[in-house]
């Protein structure tokens, strides 16, 4: 038996199954999942709805249907939450499931949406670039008056104070030496102030006050040796130095790895990758509705079945996977072992734990943790079923207490990610242990309550920008997201805020409006030029309130690594350069030039 279905967008999502097999199929279902979400009032023809939870449909054909071989079952859906604008949202996973009950994969094509045309989905080109001073670096330093030049080096003779970044360099750049017992000797000195100096001579040296910038000042030398080495346009200096400081101490990236699962291995690449753009900020988005990635000890539940996705589990597939279980979780000590590894690159990883919205994995793996009064069901933005811990419940302030406990003993940082995200507005509206409280209080006293139990712990409360309200602006850091005003407004009310916009940051936000374009549009889309260009400080009264910056990486369509590589590479400089260097200094053509010389991710994974 052999089954493909056959998509194209017009406006409404036409479908064909057809039968490749040689035996006829009935009494069947079909179900399929991807970014886009059926809406069930739109109506279908020639199926029916069976079941819908977010991203994954389930139909049936009319009564008495029989699939012939050779023959083609055809429906269409009416509508869709957000209408699809690439390739990329349509379903991407589909299988049967048979009179049994057993299931059956199905080959899913390619969804047409009108325009001729094929993925795209190579390396973004720039082109050349204009190259400055002979040098190649992002993120482009504050002061370099550079002169002359002299043999590139096969390396230098390093203090032990390089050894994570000799690390970082071999991970990065297999095959290619960094230290030369035989090359020019590099003196670590001290200086005062953030940052670092590099000094080029005959012995060369670096300055800094603290680890982080003589670790700095090494990703600069390795960036100007690379680039001596690889680019016929540039040099290793003679003489000179290099000055150097950031714009802002928040320089972030976020990974969603509830929406897709990423090894240890790729993880740890990307980190490589923020280390060499001098990013220092890992925001791991460990929970959401499609899966819960933290390794609790006091609710294994939380794991052994909110990690997991698939036909018949509590979480039904989503986002790209098949019939068979898919997923996976961090142990404490997997995540243990990256903090260290991101600690010796200058890197404080923060974890979310995102409440109380977002949390459909985990009410699927701990159902005692909803009030069993409920009656109506409340649909969640990304149309999940009451997906959203309900404060009023006692078990659930327990639940939250056990939980950041655990993530307070596993992540020694100084910042924890609470979440606080899009939760709905009638979020408990049929609770009677609610009752009638409104959803904004309900979740304000919970997020209150967090933010407490942090601050006694010495830690600062980081929170999307909707949290505001329970968390209040001491000890704490909000990631402004929906529009630049919101991270305006809230730092004239006192926030730290991190400029984290989605038109721009978020990555998995396509690179141009055309249908063969991989990802996302519902923020628009964003060109690499429109990602390294976004002024994150216009309309503050209070620089000091900008902390910082963050590119966000969500995952809904990152299940195949292509997609994941064109969307991040290199717009995650682009952010980096906007997190470093001063909006006055900042030049595309030359960020362009020195893209080309940046790690991408590797084919076949991190
Ligand atoms: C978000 O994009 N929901 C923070």
């Amino acid at each position: 038996m052999t089954l493909r279905l056959e998509q194209a967008w017009t406006g409404q999502w036409h479908f064909g199954l057809v039968n490749e097999g040689a035996a006829a199929l009935a009494g069947f279902t079909l179900c399929w999942n991807g970014h886009c979400k059926v809406d069930p009032a739109a109506g279908i023809e020639h199926a029916r709805l069976v079941r819908r939870v977010s991203n994954f449909t389930e139909v049936a054909p009319p009564e008495g249907f029989v699939l012939r071989p050779g023959a083609a079952w055809r429906f269409v859906i009416g509508g869709v939450n957000v209408p699809l604008r690439h390739w990329t949202e349509a379903a991407r996973a589909a299988y049967v499931v048979l009179p049994g009950g057993a299931t059956m994969d199905v080959t899913v094509g390619l969804c047409g949406g009108g325009e001729a045309g094929e993925p795209i989905l190579g390396a973004v080109d720039l082109g050349e670039g204009r190259i400055e001073q002979g040098l190649a670096l992002v993120p482009w330093p504050a002061h370099v008056a550079v002169a002359g030049s002299r043999a590139v080096p096969d390396g230098f003779v390093l203090p032990d104070a390089a050894a994570d970044f000799i690390d970082l360099f071999q991970r990065l750049f297999h095959g290619e030496a960094f230290a030369d017992p035989a090359g020019p000797v590099l003196r670590r000195a001290v200086r005062s102030g953030p940052g670092y100096s590099l000094g080029f001579g005959a012995e060369l040296t670096i300055a800094a006050a603290d680890a982080e910038g003589f670790f700095q000042g090494l990703v600069t030398l390795g960036q100007v040796l690379r680039a001596a080495r690889h680019d016929p346009r540039c040099r290793f200096p003679a003489s000179g130095e290099i000055a150097d400081a950031p714009r802002f101490d928040w320089r972030g990236l976020h990974l969603d790895v509830a929406r897709q699962f990423y090894a240890m291995a790729e993880l740890e690449h990307l980190l490589a990758v923020m280390a060499w753009l001098k990013l220092n900020r890992f925001h791991l988005h460990l929970t959401d509705d499609e899966a819960w990635r933290f390794e609790v000890k006091a609710y294994p539940a939380l794991t052994d079945i909110g990690a997991w996705r698939g036909h018949g589990l509590p979480i039904p597939p989503l986002l790209g996977s098949g019939a068979a279980a898919r997923g996976g979780f961090y142990t404490q000590d997997d995540l243990r072992r990256l903090v260290a590894l991101a600690a010796g690159w200058g890197i404080e990883i923060i974890p979310e734990i995102d409440v109380p919205g977002h949390c459909f994995a985990a009410l699927a793996a701990l159902p005692g943790l909803r009030d069993a009064g409920e009656t109506g069901i409340c649909w969640s933005v990304q149309a999940f079923p009451d997906n959203a811990l309900n404060p009023a419940v006692p078990a659930v302030m327990e639940f939250v207490e056990l939980v950041f406990d655990e993530v307070l003993d596993v992540f020694p940082g100084r910042f924890i990610h609470v979440g606080g995200d899009e939760v709905p507005v009638e979020a408990w509206a049929s609770s009677p242990l609610a009752a009638g409280r409104d959803a904004a209080a309900l979740q304000a006293s919970l997020l209150r309550h967090l933010h407490a139990r942090l601050r006694r712990a010495g830690r600062i409360t980081a929170a999307w920008e909707e949290a505001a309200p329970g968390i209040g602006p001491d000890a704490a850091v909000l990631m402004a997201w929906q529009d630049h005003a919101a991270a305006v407004r809230l730092a004239a009310e006192g926030y730290n805020v991190i400029v984290a916009l989605a038109q721009v940051w978020y990555l998995n936000m396509a690179l141009a409006p055309d249908w063969w374009e991989p990802g996302a549009s519902w923020a628009g889309y964003s060109p690499v030029a429109a990602a390294y260009g976004f002024e994150p400080g216009t309309g503050f009264a209070d620089p000091a309130r900008l902390a910082g910056v963050q590119a966000c990486i969500w995952s809904e369509q990152m299940a195949d690594r292509r997609v994941f590589a064109r969307l991040v590479f290199p717009r995650l400089a682009a952010v980096a350069e906007a997190g470093w260097t001063a909006p006055g200094a900042k030049e595309f053509a030359r960020f362009a030039a020195a893209a080309r010389l940046l790690p991408v991710w590797p084919e076949g994974g991190g």
